[in-house]
C-alpha cells in the first residue's frame, strides 16, 4: 500500500502528522523514516508526538541513538541511526524487530546509506526536500494495521 502527498509548508506537515497520530494511537506501528539531512524526519516525529500528548521534549537522539517518550497516549521509541556506521546499523537491525511488536509507536531515522529492507511489517516514510518549506511524503505500508493507518491519511 502506497500513498504520497505534498506538504507545501510546515503547517500542512503538521496536519498530516495530526492525522497520522489519530490513526496510530489505538494500534501502534513501526515507522522507518528516510530522507536527506534536513528533510524533516525529526520534524514529523515531533509533530506526531505533539498529537499523542507527549510531554517530554522531542529532540533528535543523535548521541544516545534511542529516546523514549512515555508520557503520551502510547509509548514512543525514537531511534536515530545517523551516527552509526554501516556495520553498526547492521548490528542493530535484529534488535529493532522487538520494537515492531505490541501497541507502541517506533520511529527510526535511518542514516542515508541504509535503505535496509526489514523483515517485518512496518510503515516506510520517504521524505523528499523540494524547497525551503515544501516536502513530499511517500508512505509505504505492509501489514493490515499499517495499511489501515495509511489509508486513513487519504481522507
Ligand atoms: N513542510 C515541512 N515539513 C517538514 N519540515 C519542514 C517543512 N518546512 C520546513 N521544514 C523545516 O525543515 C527542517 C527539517 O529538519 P529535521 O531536523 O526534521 O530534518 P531531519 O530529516 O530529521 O534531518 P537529520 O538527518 O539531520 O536528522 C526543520 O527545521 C523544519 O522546521
Ligand atoms: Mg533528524
Amino acid at each position: 500500500m502506497n500513498f504520497s502527498i505534498i506538504c507545501n509548508d510546515l503547517l500542512e506537515t503538521e496536519k498530516l502528522a495530526e492525522k497520522f497520530a489519530n490513526n496510530v494511537r489505538d494500534i501502534g506501528a513501526f515507522v522507518s523514516l528516510y530522507g536527506e539531512v534536513g528533510a524533516g524526519k525529526t520534524a514529523f516525529t515531533k509533530l506526531v508526538c505533539k498529537y499523542l500528548n507527549v510531554k517530554e521534549k522531542v529532540t533528535s537522539p543523535s548521541f544516545v541513538i534511542l529516546n523514549e517518550y512515555k508520557s503520551g497516549v502510547i509509548p514512543v521509541y525514537h531511534f536515530d541511526l545517523y551516527r552509526l556506521e554501516k556495520e553498526g546499523v547492521n548490528t542493530i537491525i535484529n534488535e529493532l524487530e522487538e520494537y515492531s511488536e505490541g501497541k507502541i509507536l517506533t520511529f527510526v531515522e535511518w542514516a542515508e546509506f541504509s535503505q535496509n529492507v526489514l523483515p517485518f511489517e512496518r510503515i516506510d516514510v520517504n521524505i523528499n526536500y523540494i524547497d525551503d518549506s515544501k516536502r513530499e511524503f511517500i508512505f509505504n505500508a505492509t501489514g493490515e494495521n499499517n495499511i489501515k493507518i495509511i489509508n486513513g491519511l487519504k481522507e
